[in-house]
């Protein structure tokens, strides 16, 4: 039987990393899964119940209860989710316990392109493509505060920025496999691309990738 594919797919904050991802995914037949959201996931379950967020042995019990089939994006994707996500996300054992769930994931047939923080240096140390997909802290802000006004909602653009750079330095920081662009990876800074022309560079790197493969 043919090895799955897998495209490992990492950036920070509001990088395009999802959008860019899912269209990957679609590109190439591959099932996509957005590792954000089982961190988010588990922030959630602790909002939702009033839990303090620096709990580690809390913390590692939602993680076990994480089902990659029930997220509910809609619930997951807000703002304040995805900060409480970051604080969470420090724990070792929570780590593990869900990068073996997303392991699985990648290497059920046909293969997935997984989007995160750690898929190319930890999840996925063998992937068969790498990406990492960068933009400026302000390009970035400037994306999330659009998207947040084209949803209905409410932001202020310092705000999301002071934000983002919090998170970043969260996520950069960290002991536990730390936001970092793998030695193989392929660098990808949209700070002046369009969501089409990343794509296109994008699927340029993949093929040349899968046609070495085979
Ligand atoms: O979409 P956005 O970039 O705002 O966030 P996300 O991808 O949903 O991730 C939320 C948080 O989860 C991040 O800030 C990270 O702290 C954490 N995360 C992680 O540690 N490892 C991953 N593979 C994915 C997310």
């Amino acid at each position: 039987m043919t090895r799955p594919i897998v495209i490992a797919v990492d950036g920070p904050a509001a990088s395009g990393k999802g959008t860019l991802s899912r269209r990957l995914a679609t590109q190439y037949g591959l099932r996509h899964l957005d590792t954000g959201l089982s961190y988010r996931a588990v922030a959630q379950a602790l909002l939702a119940s009033g839990q303090p967020l620096d709990d580690e042995a809390l913390a590692v019990e939602a993680a076990g209860a994480v089902d990659f089939t029930v997220f509910d994006p809609s619930v997951l994707s807000a703002h304040a989710v995805g900060e409480a996500a970051s604080r969470v996300s420090v724990f070792p054992p929570v780590r593990r316990i869900l990068v073996d769930k997303q392991r699985a994931f990648a290497m059920d047939p046909p293969g997935a392109v997984l989007d995160g923080r750690d898929i190319g240096t930890v999840v996925c140390p063998d992937a068969d493509v790498k990406l990492y997909v960068t933009a400026s802290p302000a390009v970035r802000a400037g994306r999330r505060h659009r998207e947040i006004l084209r949803l209905g909602g409410q932001a202020d653009y310092a705000a999301i920025l002071a934000d983002i750079e919090r998170r970043d330095a969260r996520d950069m920081g960290r002991a536990d496999s730390p936001l970092r662009p793998a030695d193989d990876a392929h660098l990808l800074d949209t700070s002046q691309m369009s969501i089409e022309a990343a794509f296109l560079a994008a699927c340029a790197i993949i093929d040349e990738a899968l046609a070495a493969r085979n």
